[in-house]
């Protein structure tokens, strides 16, 4: 399940979830369904920064939502919001709105809100105790304001905090080392919480099932380093495109005009989930199919060949590479040879093969080019990933 921005092709299922709930009289204070042409208007109301509304997405069907709206009109209260779940009868007792309501809680702090309120009824014990087991605590209760077919219904408003101001991730530090770890490793948690919410997270696992023999966490840095890295991208050993797009997505998310010059010689490869016996057909297809191919510059060939040298030359003219994805064969010295004097002074390098369990020929020699580099004082460590891929920065002689 995936949880995204709701768009507007989404509203027939989101009106058709609501409209589900308003006969049981349990969940909404609407005595009549709604349409989709009256929930146009409320659909816009919406806004990604600030009150979104999110449906949650199981096998490309919309199986929940949640939407934020203002709690009360007047300035005082803008950092607080009322929240709503909505899930698909089908799918209850299944974690839908569970997900839906972590998911509001750990990006509350992005969307400028310190608050969440959802008003529930008295008698939706299932949504009370959804709520609870969140942190939610009751901050109001309004006796019998609401006539349900004839009969009065108490309305009880739960709150809580975010983050939850009485736990020790938003407390000021305390001094004794226990407390610190502790509380570092809350923030810690609540980091990737947050990380793995966003949407960029579940847009780059598609890629990396379809696409991408790196590990999803690599493409996320390669997505992040293509976004703030000031230069051009060259990336050698493309294969069908996984990494290529996850740097196209970042430098589309930058807002900011870089090239990124991928190469790859083609051939076939047997692999059980991404197996082709038409390398850069595959690659072609995939860029295409994710609408990348017109910021990439794709060069058919081997990384030390003298025509894709050249090749490479012309297409940065006086430009420099700020981002080096290398992910071909074990020569990551002859490759880094080959384009060292393009690289920035804190060029990021991105580099595969470095680690492996049953280390083999092709990790033995890319380690052994890597280490000798960081020896020299070209490369500079950010950290050691154990899913075989170096990432550092290039502070090599040539510049
Ligand atoms: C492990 S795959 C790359 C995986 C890719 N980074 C991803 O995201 O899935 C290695 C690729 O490098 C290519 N390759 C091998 N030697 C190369 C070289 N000298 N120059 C460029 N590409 C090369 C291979 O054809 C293969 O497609």
């Amino acid at each position: 399940m995936i949880i995204r921005e709701a768009v507007e092709d989404d509203l027939p299922a989101i009106v058709e979830i609501y409209n589900v709930t308003v006969p049981t009289r349990m969940v909404t204070a609407e005595l009549e369904p709604t349409t989709v042409e009256a929930r146009q208007a409320w659909f816009r109301e919406h806004s990604p920064q600030h009150y979104p509304l999110w449906v949650a997405e199981s096998k490309g069907r919309v199986v929940g939502w949640l939407d934020f709206k203002r709690f009360l009109p007047r300035c005082a209260y803008c950092g607080t919001a009322e929240i709503s779940v909505y899930v698909n009868e089908e799918f209850r007792r299944g974690g839908v709105g569970q997900r839906l309501l972590e998911q509001a809680i750990a990006r509350a702090p992005s969307l400028g809100l310190t608050a969440l309120v959802g008003l529930i009824f008295g008698h939706n014990e299932p949504s009370l105790r959804l709520f609870q087991r969140l942190g939610f605590e009751q901050w109001g209760f309004l006796p019998r304001v609401a006539q349900l077919d004839g009969v009065e219904r108490d309305l009880v408003v739960m709150g809580r905090h975010c983050p939850d101001r009485s736990n020790p991730i938003s407390k000021p530090l305390d001094h004794s080392r226990t407390n610190n770890q502790f509380s570092d490793s809350q923030r810690l948690m609540y980091l990737l919480m947050q990380y793995r919410h966003e949407p960029i997270h579940s847009k780059l696992l598609k890629i990396r099932d379809k696409y991408s023999m790196l590990h999803l966490d690599v493409l996320i840095l390669i997505y992040h380093f293509a976004k703030i890295c000031s230069a051009n991208i060259l990336e050698i050993g493309a294969f069908v495109g996984g990494g290529t797009i996850a740097a196209a997505f970042g430098v589309h998310d930058s807002g900011t005009a870089k090239k990124i010059i991928s190469i790859e010689p083609g051939g076939r490869v047997k692999h059980k989930r991404l197996g082709t016996r038409n390398i850069f057909r595959d690659l072609e297809r995939n860029l295409s199919r994710q609408h990348v191919s017109e910021l990439i510059t794709l060069i058919k060939g081997r990384s030390f060949d003298s025509t894709t040298i050249s090749a490479v030359n012309d297409s940065l003219g006086a430009d420099k590479v700020g981002l080096l994805i290398l992910d071909a064969d074990a020569a990551k010295r002859r490759d880094i040879d080959c384009y060292c004097d393009r690289f920035t002074n804190g060029c990021w390098m991105v580099i595969d093969d470095y680690y492996g369990i049953d280390a083999n020929a092709k990790i033995t020699q890319s380690r052994a080019d890597v280490d000798a580099l960081v020896a020299a004082g070209y490369l500079q460590p950010l950290g050691f990933y154990g899913w075989s891929t170096w990432v550092g920065r290039w502070i090599g002689p040539q510049n």
